[in-house]
């Protein structure tokens, strides 16, 4: 067998005494054949895996062996447990003769544990757009988890700007073979390699792993249906999520807790979103009481969409109602309960921004009950966006920078810190990464600490 691990390897779903290991065998990742995803044979294959406390595999070495079947193209997702919590373990694969590259990733910390907890955030990553130079650099950080809040890949025909070609089937992916085909493309990418083995990464979706502003069934047709089954099994299978889909659904919502210090809650803004409702019932009722009852010093909201009011002036429509300003009463009421330390992650957007979450949006001096980050797209290219005359019309936020990159973030005790990490471009390789601007916050409030130092 020629090299199956052209994919790269991941892991992620840390608790504090396990994890998910992943990865899919594809000899030929583009290959465009639907029977035969990744070039494979239409059978199992035998997959054996280890993990241990070193990098050489010499020190607490386990092992085990698993089949990457065909049905799920031929992706493999091993949870091992009974691990050491707060702890570096390494990871590989063997299939036949072949070894995949060595991971690294970490258990979550001690349920008593009161340790800084070090996390990245990171989405929207257009592939044609341009180079995941910003994954490279985000490895090297090793935080201690990943969130990634969506658009891992865009399911759209390829755009007009290239900065390089999304390969076969260009056109917009709608079927399961286009959807595996559109991952495979973006999981080549050797910095979105490297991203995946520095760390576990926790993901949850947006729009485009399934189509463009969908909103829960969408338009209730049997198409519509099967399409995202589709497009849900093919997340599943180039993801390291502990659940798998069941009859066209997939259990999203969850949260990861680190110890005493953060209750990482990662929100699914799609599958259970309707007209009236952004999260649905059972989610809502979940994620309230969970904020009324958590017992730590964060409680971070991971999520794909815009969480403040933002008002863009201009012509109408001045409010964007494929995010949380199409939501208000659902927001409000998550607002309402005036969680401690709450702190919401987002994305989509596309740009970064960072801002106050107000008891009332339209009133300044209505108290501060949050503080929200939204983290720059990878690659994806911004829209038209007049950033100082959106700050002046929405005084609680405070901040908006438009270069590509992520969040380097840490959470202690004391405050949470959030760096916004930048590259000055995306069209070619090797762009070096810097800090534009880095902001704190103790829970009320939040201060800008370094300002750009370009
Ligand atoms: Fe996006």
């Amino acid at each position: 067998m020629a090299n199956p691990f052209t994919l790269g390897v991941a892991s992620g779903e840390p608790l504090p005494d396990g994890v998910v290991l992943w990865t899919r065998l594809a000899v030929d990742p583009l290959h465009t054949d639907p029977r035969r995803p990744g070039g494979m044979s239409p059978r199992s294959v035998d997959v054996r895996w280890q993990l241990a406390e070193d990098d050489r595999f010499t020190k607490g070495l386990r092992h085990g062996q698993i089949q990457a079947l065909p049905l799920w193209a031929h992706s493999v997702h091993v949870r091992v447990d009974g691990l050491r919590p707060g702890a570096d373990y390494y990871y590989r694969f063997r299939a036949g003769t072949q070894q995949s590259p060595v991971g690294r990733t970490r258990t979550a910390d001690d349920p008593a544990s009161t340790r800084t907890v070090r996390f990245a955030v990171a989405n929207c990553q257009r592939y044609e757009h341009g180079f995941y130079t910003a994954f490279r650099h985000l490895a090297d950080e090793r935080p201690d988890v990943v969130f990634h809040v969506g658009d891992y890949i865009y399911e759209l025909r390829q755009s007009a700007r290239v900065v390089r070609p999304v390969g076969p089937l260009p056109g917009e992916a709608s079927k399961l073979h286009e959807y595996r085909l559109r991952y495979a493309r973006y999981k080549t990418d050797l910095d979105l390699q490297a991203a995946h083995a520095a760390a576990p990464w926790v993901p949850t979706w947006d729009d485009h792993e399934v189509l463009d502003d969908y909103r829960g069934k969408g338009d209730g047709s049997e198409a519509f249906k099967k399409r995202r089954a589709a497009a849900y099994q093919a997340y599943y299978e180039h993801q390291p999520l502990r659940v798998r889909p069941q009859d066209g659904n997939l259990q999203m919502f969850r949260r990861r807790t680190y110890g005493l210090t953060a209750d990482f809650m990662v929100l699914d803004a799609r599958q259970h979103r309707s007209a009236t409702t952004m999260l649905g019932a059972a989610q809502e009722q979940w994620l309230i009481s969970r904020l009324h009852t958590s017992p730590v010093r964060w409680r971070v909201l991971i999520q794909p969409l815009f969480f403040a009011r933002r008002f863009v002036p201009g012509p109408q429509p001045n409010l964007r109602l494929d995010s949380w300003d199409g939501h208000p009463d659902q927001r409000g009421r998550i607002l309402a309960t005036r969680a401690p330390g709450l702190v919401v992650f987002s994305g989509d957007v596309h740009n970064a921004w960072a801002g106050e979450l107000k008891a009332d949006f339209l009133d300044p001096a209505s108290a501060t009950v949050g503080a929200e980050f939204v983290a720059s797209a990878i690659s994806s290219m911004p829209p038209e966006t007049d950033g100082a005359a959106v700050l002046a019309a929405n005084p609680h936020l405070k901040f908006f920078d438009g270069h590509r990159g992520y969040l380097s973030c840490s959470a202690g005790p004391a405050e949470l810190r959030v760096a916004y990490r930048a590259v000055d471009f995306v069209d070619k390789k090797g762009a070096p990464v810097r800090t534009v601007a880095e902001f704190v916050t103790d829970g009320s409030g939040l201060t800008l600490e370094n300002a750009s130092s370009k």
